[in-house]
């Protein structure tokens, strides 16, 4: 179902949320159960399209799942195929996790290309040339990839610190017959728990957080917990999000659930805006201010620079904020596409290149906008609260794809949205 959102502006949000889990932890640490059978309970997981897609390939591999409120209870003892059908696959591009955690269980795996969102090409090149040289062989027919064999382990280094390919090789490196070192690894906080993952599960795993991480071989025959639980990381980027719902329309919110340390640049950004933000323990306060200011250069970098899955959340505050901002798109190339959909709505902004030049008016007027991507689409949302009359966003699966309920949130902070078919 396509479904739609019906939002009226102008209403200040005001109140206190519950940061959910992390989609960009549960998804791997759902892939990363096929490595080795056995009953996890997965807690604080998402009840999002995503982890739906995924808990669908997982089923179809073997594996019996279901649900208890907030956790997901997989029984991966059962993984009997390798193979991850094309019409699965193209539903979500985090399906190629699967390829490095069907090596560690199976030594085989056969994937098609992943799908996902709107942004970009995004090529799995780093993802086979480190499989290559950890020992894997590679055919490759058109849209469909085979990979086989045993892990030799050794050290590799990335061209560039991916973050999925940091995750796929993690886990294929865990039956290796020997211990691997991946350089140059992605740093994101969801790395750190994709490892907190593993090690309950039994695997030895080490230096997550930082540039290198290391580990050890087991065979196919790791000891480890019949059952166990894992609490996933909070969603960092969800917390964003409703930050900027917060501080586009001048509100004041508590957060719960949620470290400021995993997310300074969003918060120091914000800050640059003019809100006020009181951290403390897991939790994170914000005030906005009467009239956002730009926070002047913004480049989206990797972790822990300011993250791309931000960046149209902000573009959508820079709209309303006084001054002139220059966002910088360095991760994904054709990631601006909310862009045109914010012009609907009266927002003035250029794009140059990598650069999205964006003048700050006083006024957004509500409009009829399409959601093109998940987090494209969340900032459409934003905008609908901060404007002046009635938006309607369309094509609302986007945005389910990777948020629990989000229309349900903000109406407890006090905003106007309604959901319809
Ligand atoms: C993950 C996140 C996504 C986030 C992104 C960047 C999950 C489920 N998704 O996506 O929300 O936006 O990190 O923080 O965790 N690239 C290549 N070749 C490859 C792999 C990547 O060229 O083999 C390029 C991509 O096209 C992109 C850049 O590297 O331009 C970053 O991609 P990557 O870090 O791999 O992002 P994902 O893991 O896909």
């Amino acid at each position: 179902m396509l479904g739609n959102f019906y939002i009226e502006g102008g209403v200040p949000l005001r109140g206190e949320y519950r940061v959910k889990g992390a989609k960009n932890s549960a998804l791997p640490v759902m892939a990363a159960t096929v490595c080795r059978g056995a009953v996890y309970e997965v807690y604080d997981c998402p009840r999002i399209g995503d982890v739906f897609a995924m808990e669908e390939i997982l089923r179809y591999l073997g594996a019996h799942t279901r649900w208890e409120n907030d956790c997901i209870i997989i029984d991966s003892r059962g993984v009997n195929k390798y193979t991850v059908p094309e019409d699965l696959m193209s539903e979500m591009r985090s399906s190629v996790f699967l390829m490095g955690s069907l090596l560690a269980r199976c030594g085989e795996a056969v994937i098609h290309r992943p799908g996902g969102c709107n942004i970009g090409s995004r090529p799995i090149d780093i993802h086979v040339s480190g499989l290559e040289q950890l020992g894997f062989e590679i055919e490759a027919e058109q849209e469909k990839i085979r990979c086989k064999g045993t892990c030799r382990g050794g050290k590799i280094t990335l061209t560039y610190p991916s973050v999925g390919a940091t995750e796929n090789l993690m886990m294929a490196a865990l039956s290796g017959k020997g211990d691997t070192i991946i350089e140059n690894c992605a740093t994101e906080p969801e790395i750190s728990d994709l490892q907190g993952f593993l090690r309950t599960a039994g695997f030895q795993v080490f230096g997550a957080g930082t540039d290198t991480i290391f580990i050890k071989g087991t065979g196919r025959s790791c000891p480890g917990p019949e059952q166990m639980m894992y609490f996933i990381l909070e969603d960092r980027i969800e917390a964003a999000t409703y930050m900027s719902a917060v501080m586009g329309t001048g509100g004041k919110a508590v957060f719960r659930n949620v470290r400021a340390e995993i997310m300074e640049k969003v918060l120091c950004t914000f800050e640059k805006m003019g809100a006020v933000i009181r951290r403390y323990g897991n939790t994170v306060e914000i005030q906005s201010t009467k009239r956002l200011k730009s926070p002047g250069m913004v480049i989206t970098q990797p972790y822990p620079g300011f993250p791309t899955d931000c960046q149209p959340q902000l573009m959508t505050l820079c709209t309303l904020a006084k001054g002139l901002t220059t966002i910088r798109e360095e991760i994904f190339e054709s990631r601006f596409t909310h862009k045109n959909e914010l012009a609907k709505m009266g927002a003035d902004i250029e794009i140059c290149g990598k650069n999205a030049i964006i003048k700050g008016s006083s006024t957004l007027r509500g409009a009829e906008v399409e959601a093109l991507d998940l987090r494209g689409g969340a900032a459409l949302v934003i905008a609908g609260l901060m404007a002046e009359g009635s938006t309607v966003v369309r094509n609302t699966f986007h945005i389910q794809r990777g948020y629990e309920e989000l229309e349900k949130g903000l109406r407890t902070l006090g905003g106007i949205i309604e959901t319809k078919g």
